[in-house]
């Protein structure tokens, strides 16, 4: 064999050897985007980092977040808990997104997402009204309201004009990866599933890896957007704007959320986007 030759071994046996460990990683969850020095992948999310991004929801989303803060989520670990089984049944449909650190094999953001459909659009939001009834902590109640309040607003079927949407429910990062546009990376990604799921290319696995039923298939992303920075990243991936809630007229215990809160936050828009 000439040198030639061996070079052009070797770089095949590498090419077959980066793509089996492709095919490895996307056992795993599938891939959506890997960063230019490969260091972040953003992948649907399996089993294996189920816990750890719960814990996440818990740590971050659940004690930053403004309509969870305004409603007292935070300083109340039972509230925390009761929410995790709502998080936990997002989990478990299959449309979820997650940031990873290759380097560390750590979560660093996350992107729970939820299937709404029409038809069943009273089961949706009976999800709610069964917590509301099983639920027994007061500061988990109140964030349902308020949940609930933000879905009354607007109809968002009509709005997207189908009888499926995803939702983009729970969206936070990691404290140390904050800034590094993973939620960007992570709403791009939902959206590019949704759109897969839209075309029939059904990406809708369970967290052990099993496909599930794709149908009706999903025609918008929405999301409801409490923060300014994720307000700012909905604008520049040209979502449009359903509906806008003040926070000062949003109450709880006599109190306007805009008292309960950062004052530098004005809002909460509900977003969409059709496919
Ligand atoms: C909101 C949150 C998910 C954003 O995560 P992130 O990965 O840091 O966001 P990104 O890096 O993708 O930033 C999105 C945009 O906001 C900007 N931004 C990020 N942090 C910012 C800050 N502290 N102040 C001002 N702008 C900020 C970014 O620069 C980026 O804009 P650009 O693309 O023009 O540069 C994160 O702050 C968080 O977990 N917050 C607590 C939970 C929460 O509120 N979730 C959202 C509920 S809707």
């Amino acid at each position: 064999m000439n040198n030639r030759e061996y070079l052009k071994t070797v770089h095949l046996s590498l090419l077959s050897l980066r793509k089996r460990t492709h095919n490895l990683r996307e056992m795993e969850g599938k891939i959506w985007e890997t960063s230019d020095n490969g260091d972040i992948e953003i992948i649907s999310l399996t089993e294996k980092y189920l816990n750890e991004s719960l814990e996440l929801l818990q740590n971050v989303f659940f004690t930053e977040e403004f309509t969870a803060t305004a409603c007292g989520v935070p300083n109340d670990p039972e509230a925390k808990k009761e929410w995790g089984e709502i998080c936990l049944a997002v989990a478990n449909e299959g449309v979820s997104v997650v940031a990873i650190d290759r380097k560390k094999d750590k979560v660093a953001a996350v992107a729970f997402n939820k299937l709404y459909q029409k038809i069943n659009s009273k089961n949706s939001i009976s999800l709610y009204d069964k917590c509301l009834k099983s639920f027994k902590n007061q500061s988990a109640k109140d964030l349902i309201m308020c949940c609930k309040q933000m879905d009354n607003t607007t109809d968002l079927f009509d709005k997207c004009g189908c009888n499926c949407y995803l939702e983009l429910m729970f969206l936070a990062t990691s404290p140390n990866y904050k800034g590094q546009r993973l939620a960007t990376k992570l709403t791009n990604a939902t959206i590019e599933l949704t759109r897969q799921l839209h075309q029939g290319n059904n990406v809708k696995k369970s967290l052990n890896g099993t496909m599930l039923h794709n149908e009706p298939r999903p025609g918008a992303v929405v999301a409801v957007f409490t923060s300014n920075i994720s307000q700012k990243l909905a604008e520049k991936l040209g979502f449009e704007t359903a509906a806008c809630i003040f926070y000062k007229d949003m109450m709880r215990n006599g109190k306007s959320y805009y008292e309960l809160i950062d004052k530098k936050q004005e809002k909460i828009l509900i977003v969409f986007k059709k496919l």
